[in-house]
């Protein structure tokens, strides 16, 4: 049996295996058992592959946790190819010396990108459109049809001023917005003003969430939250579903409690279409498409391969989540 390092690579990688693509590279480094399907390892066909594994390298549907990581005891480093890693318990894998890396950076501009196709979406009402005009609903032009939101000129709130929340910001400046932020602390150069949570809820004309997913933020968009927003109001979420309490959404956008919503992230994902969310009215839907371009997913394979590397090697990328691990000591 070769002494390489064994990588399990947990879904097909953008480029396949051609030359210079990703998983070329890790080919290069190492033994590589991929997962081909393009539906995810149930837990124990993970737990199977993981058990010879000295890394793997995962997507947001997988779930690591200890007791996965005591049935593959050899495994050192886990490379999430998200920025989100709450599928990742990191705390049990930095107390098992395990390296754990995210892919930060590559898909900022392109999940911003996406949060504006939403909240354009929303506001101006096109998927509504769209339905109209292809069931044959488009009668003469008339002064009060389908009207939507302003987007140019009005006050944007961002929630959870990271990265990707100030791409977001950034990009309303083409669009003459105010843009009040709101997060545990102010952040130096931020393009927008720092307000306190009830004041962002108040003013914003749109409400967008860029916060990670965590025992304190989930379910924090709830009906106290969306009551306290405008009912002229827009919600938009790219982060992830956890982060709304979902029947209070639902419950909003019925009672006209908010105005729309744009979600790239529900609960579960899939959506199963038959879920009381799509009854909502004023909802546009993205199937966690934020960062869905060939230019950044082949950018996040390519920081989470290197983060296999770098881990195998018992170094710590910039993009690793718990550096710390490192001084746990090897495992066997
Ligand atoms: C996608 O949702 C990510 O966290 O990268």
């Amino acid at each position: 049996m070769s002494d390489r390092p064994r990588v399990f690579v947990s879904r097909v990688l953008p480029g396949g295996a051609a030359p210079r693509s990703p998983l070329a590279l890790l080919h290069d480094a190492a033994d590589v058992d991929v997962w081909e399907a393009h539906t995810p390892p149930s837990p124990e066909a993970l737990l199977h592959r993981a058990e010879g594994a000295d890394a793997l390298l995962t997507v947001l549907t997988e779930r690591v946790d200890g007791a996965l990581l005591d049935a593959a005891p050899r495994v050192r480093v886990v490379a999430n190819m998200a920025v989100g890693y709450d599928n990742i318990d990191v705390p049990a894998c930095t107390e098992r010396g395990v390296l754990v890396t995210n892919t930060p950076g590559v898909l900022t501009d392109a999940t911003a990108d996406m949060t504006w196709a939403l909240l354009l979406a929303a506001a101006r009402r096109l998927p509504e459109g769209d339905a109209a005009l292809r069931g044959g609903a488009w009668g003469p032009w008339h002064p009060t049809w389908l009207l939507g939101h302003r987007v140019s000129g009005a006050t944007l709130g961002i929630v959870g001023p990271g990265r990707i929340g100030r791409a977001v910001a950034e990009r309303a400046r083409g669009f003459g917005m105010t843009v009040l932020y709101a997060g545990r602390r102010a952040v130096a150069d931020f393009p927008g003003t720092f307000v306190p949570l009830d004041d962002l809820l108040a003013r914003a004309d749109y409400v967008s969430m860029h916060v990670p997913l965590t025992p304190e933020t989930t379910r924090m968009c709830d009906a106290s939250f969306f009551a306290r927003m405008r009912p002229d109001a827009i919600f938009v979420n790219t982060t992830r579903g956890g982060v709304v309490d979902q029947p209070a959404l639902i419950e909003a956008l019925r009672l006209g409690r908010i105005a729309g919503a744009g979600l790239d992230v529900m609960t579960p994902e899939p959506l199963p279409v038959d879920d009381p969310l799509l009854t909502a009215p004023h909802l546009v839907v993205a199937p966690h498409l934020g960062s869905a371009t060939l230019e950044t997913r082949t950018a996040m394979a390519r920081l989470a391969v290197e983060g296999v590397i770098a881990g195998l090697a018992r170094r710590a990328p910039s993009n690793a989540v718990n550096p710390e691990a490192l001084t746990v000591g090897r495992r066997r």
